[in-house]
């Protein structure tokens, strides 16, 4: 039997100051910890594998902590805290509402709240994908939340705020979760490489970082997909490999045959990346967020909407002082144009060919209109 766990759960925070990107809300909370003001029903609000659960249960934790640190952390080796460690703690409960939406799920609930913790001080509901509920499950439910017995705290979650009902909006106190910016997700995950002895380079960690898309539950479960596909050393190619992710270099390398209006340099590119397998609208995509990111880094103001390691960064500023805005914004047009018409056209290669050739054009438009 293998001892292997996911890196996503292995590593989930178990203290306020350790979970990534969701600052003003973990300090909003240890502050009402600070000053006895916890409200009774929380919504946590936020896309998946952003912190919610992990958050929920470390304030659970710490609200029961009988030795909270300075910092306002739990302890770690009080009672209470032992029996969360050891997931024995009566004072957690966990109600998945996708799966247990019915309306006798909500009362063995309510019939649970009645009992008075006795061990710590608070009894914690966390209510996942509340918007779930039934329609009755959800009246039942109303009436606890609005009298609940002072022991009580109410945590539910949901992806889908706009789901849930005013009444329930309006007992809670809401907190939207932020996704998790790509520097914070390819920080955590070289902490989670380091950790666990695997060499692996900056611009690899950005990649999976990119592809998680705000999540860092997405971002850890590919990681381990690769550590699995590739061993304990992961490089930039391995992670283009397994994602099926074009190289950076490929935008760089057609961006510049563009500015010398090398059309057949263009279009060769363009059958290379073809050969390789990758499909030809995300082939647009991607270009249109490669001139996004030269636009970006272009003034000084928008450089920090720039999220990639700092060895490409290097190359797009360099790149960006060859272009003028003018130019980037034209190429940004014809890319929009060619993603809409993508769908309805009847030769898909051919679309892309004629964007390449109007790309490898701008600069002797932009010239007639200023002659
Ligand atoms: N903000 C975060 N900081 C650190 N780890 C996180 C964070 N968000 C998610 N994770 C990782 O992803 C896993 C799942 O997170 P979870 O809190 O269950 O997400 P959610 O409830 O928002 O879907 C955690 O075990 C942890 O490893
Ligand atoms: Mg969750
Ligand atoms: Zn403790």
């Amino acid at each position: 039997m293998s001892d292997f766990v996911v890196s996503a759960r292995k590593y989930r925070p178990q203290t306020f100051d350790t979970v990534v990107g969701q600052k003003s809300i973990t300090a909003t909370l240890k502050n009402a910890i600070k000053n006895d003001h916890l409200a009774q029903a929380f919504l946590f609000c936020g896309s998946r594998g952003v912190g919610k659960t992990t958050t929920a249960r470390i304030l659970a934790k710490t609200i029961n902590c009988s030795n909270r640190t300075e910092k306002l952390e739990a302890c770690d080796t009080c009672d209470s805290c032992e029996s969360f460690n050891t997931g024995s703690s009566l004072n957690i409960f966990e109600l998945d509402a996708a799966s247990n939406n019915s309306v006798d799920d909500i009362r063995s609930l309510i019939e649970q709240v009645r009992i008075a913790p006795q061990l710590g001080t608070h009894k914690v509901y966390i209510i996942d994908e509340v918007h779930m509920l039934s329609p009755s499950a959800f009246n039942a439910f109303l009436k606890t939340l609005e009298e609940p017995p002072k022991y009580a705290i109410f945590i539910l979650a949901t992806t889908e705020k706009h789901k849930i009902i005013p009444t329930i909006l309006s007992r809670c106190q809401i907190f939207d979760f932020n996704r998790i910016k790509i520097a914070d997700i390819a920080s955590h995950l070289a902490f989670v490489a380091k950790e666990e002895g695997i060499t692996v380079d900056d611009n690899a960690l950005h990649v999976i970082a990119q592809k998680a898309d705000g999540a860092l539950r997405d971002a850890l479960s590919i990681f381990d997909q690769i550590v699995t596909f590739s061993g304990n050393t992961i490089t930039y190619d391995n992670v283009l490999e397994n994602l099926n992710i074009l190289d950076y270099d490929y935008y760089f390398r057609i961006v510049e045959s563009t500015q010398k209006e090398d059309i057949p340099a263009a279009l060769l590119l363009l059958n290379d990346i073809v050969e390789k397998g990758f499909d030809t609208h995300n082939f647009v995509v991607g270009l249109a967020d490669h001139y996004r990111n030269l636009l970006v880094c272009q003034d000084v103001r928008t450089a920090s909407l720039l999220e990639v390691s700092d060895d490409i960064q290097q190359k797009y500023v360099e790149q960006s002082k060859a272009l003028d805005g003018n130019h980037i914004i034209r190429a940004l047009g014809v890319l929009s144009k060619t993603d809409v018409d993508y769908k309805v056209s009847k030769n898909q290669r051919l679309l892309v060919e004629m964007a390449l050739m109007q790309l490898c054009s701008i600069n002797q438009e932009l010239q007639k209109k200023n002659s």
